[in-house]
């Protein structure tokens, strides 16, 4: 017996258009299913042949009335014979549609009258008298029920036996069993500059199969994350390969990979971009500081000929600078406050600046960490640094990194602005 489905509608030719096309229009020749698409408007009991008439109590629109509706449907349910019928009424009230829900229609019935609504809607009487179910198909308002009823024919029916090639071809698919289903791709292998992933060139069909499954799980994740929470994976490949994706996820693995050189004359255009974007998100944070000029090119030249300059690059892109010195800093001899160190037996850091791209990645402090080893490698058991006091971000990563504040500097060659510095510093050699 194939699976039957009755559409009460007015607008039953258009209906009939579209589903009578194609996959299902051949499934219905081949009797695996069969629709009908039936016009309430022959069943109405009155010479002008009307549907509808005005909602008491006033309002807007016109409302279907219960008579048609209901004459329909006992003509329908006339010739239902033994069939599992279900009444369903479409309607911007109704539970949501589902995979599920079409699944259940599918599993619990063999024949659905789908009731389209239309103008304003239809006499509450009928539907509290004659309607099992009320279906949405998502929570806005279309004119009329019809493509809501043809989105629950199709869904449902594209599960009949007979109507599709084989089962595969829709368990294998979005919604089935939770998940959004893998990226497709057909002829050609490259379009547009746009190639097909490589693993499904390669003819090793468990390593397509294991690329579709993690595609389903990392699709569903972040388009779905609602889904994805209702998922209960227990499959070991499955949590093997969430793992995975979670790992790549991680903030270990999103991190920015830097590398460190000293810099070169040639690195002088960048240092100077650098400077100019520091000086900038000084000035925009309120802080005195790097605000006339300096650190000027010849501070960098002289930096960059002692060997003191220190680049930090990201994939080739500049991220990072700072001076790292071993030298006596006439700047540090006199101290409100009391360094952690006797003289001279210091390295220090200044000049620390980061790319714009790179604020909160992590470089600042690697700069410190390569700081504190050279400092260890050349014998010097601390490392002092100095900052405007309100210098929030330098304050904070030094705060984070163990340095503690020792007491005020005056700067010997002032920049023109506030002289005075936060003086820190850090036992790097016991
Ligand atoms: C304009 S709507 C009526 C809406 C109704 N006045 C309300 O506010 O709930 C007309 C008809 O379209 C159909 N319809 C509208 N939105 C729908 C949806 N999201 N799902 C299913 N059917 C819908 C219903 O059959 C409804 O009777």
């Amino acid at each position: 017996m194939a699976y039957r489905i009755d559409i009460m509608t007015l607008f039953p030719d258009s209906m009939r258009g579209v589903l009578g096309e194609s996959i299902l229009g051949r499934a219905a020749k081949k009797g695996a299913i069969e629709i009908n698409c039936v016009q309430i408007r022959d069943y109405t009991e009155n010479k002008q042949m009307q549907v509808d008439d005005y909602p008491y109590g006033g309002g807007w629109g016109l409302i279907m009335m219960a008579q048609p509706l209901k004459s329909c449907l006992e003509d329908i349910m006339s010739t239902a014979g033994g069939r599992r019928s279900r009444v369903i009424y479409l309607s911007p009230q109704g539970k949501t549609f589902t995979q599920a829900e079409a699944r259940r229609l599918k599993q619990d019935y063999d024949h659905l009258v789908l009731v389209c609504g239309h103008y304003e809607g239809v006499d509450e009487r009928l539907i509290e008298a004659c309607v099992d179910e009320t279906l949405s198909l998502g929570d806005f308002v279309l004119t009329g029920g019809e493509i809501a009823a043809m989105a629950v024919a199709d869904c449902v029916c594209r599960m009949v036996p007979g109507v599709l090639a084989d089962e595969a071809c829709f368990t294998g698919e979005s919604h089935w069993d939770g998940l959004l289903e893998y990226p497709q791709y057909t002829r050609p292998e490259v379009w547009e500059g746009r190639a097909v992933p490589e693993v499904l060139l390669t003819g090793d069909h468990g390593k397509v199969t294991a690329w579709r499954r993690r595609k389903q799980l990392e699709r569903t994740l972040d388009r779905r994350p609602d889904m994805f929470e209702r998922l209960e994976l227990t499959d070991k490949t499955d949590l093997r390969l969430l793992e995975e994706i979670r790992a790549e996820r991680s903030p270990e693995a999103q991190r920015p990979v830097f590398d460190f050189r000293r810099a070169e004359p040639e690195d002088m255009d960048n240092i100077l971009e650098m400077a100019a974007d520091a000086s900038e998100y000084l000035r925009f944070q309120g802080v005195d500081q790097w605000q006339n000029g300096y650190p000027s090119r010849e501070a960098f030249a002289r930096d960059i000929s002692l060997g003191q300059g220190w680049l930090f690059t990201c994939g080739g892109k500049a991220a990072a600078y700072a001076a790292l010195s071993m030298a006596h800093e006439d700047t540090y001899d006199t101290i409100d406050g009391a360094w952690l160190t006797d003289m001279d037996g210091y390295a220090a850091v200044h000049r620390v600046m980061i790319a714009a791209d790179y604020r909160g990645t992590g470089v600042g402090r690697e700069i410190f960490s390569l700081a504190e080893d050279l400092a260890a490698g050349n014998g010097r058991v601390s490392v002092r640094v100095d900052t405007h006091r309100e210098n929030g971000p330098m304050l904070g990563l030094l705060a984070k990194l163990g340095y503690r504040r020792c007491g005020v500097i005056r700067l010997v060659a002032s920049d023109g602005n506030d002289p005075h510095r936060d003086a820190f510093e850090k036992i790097v050699l016991e």
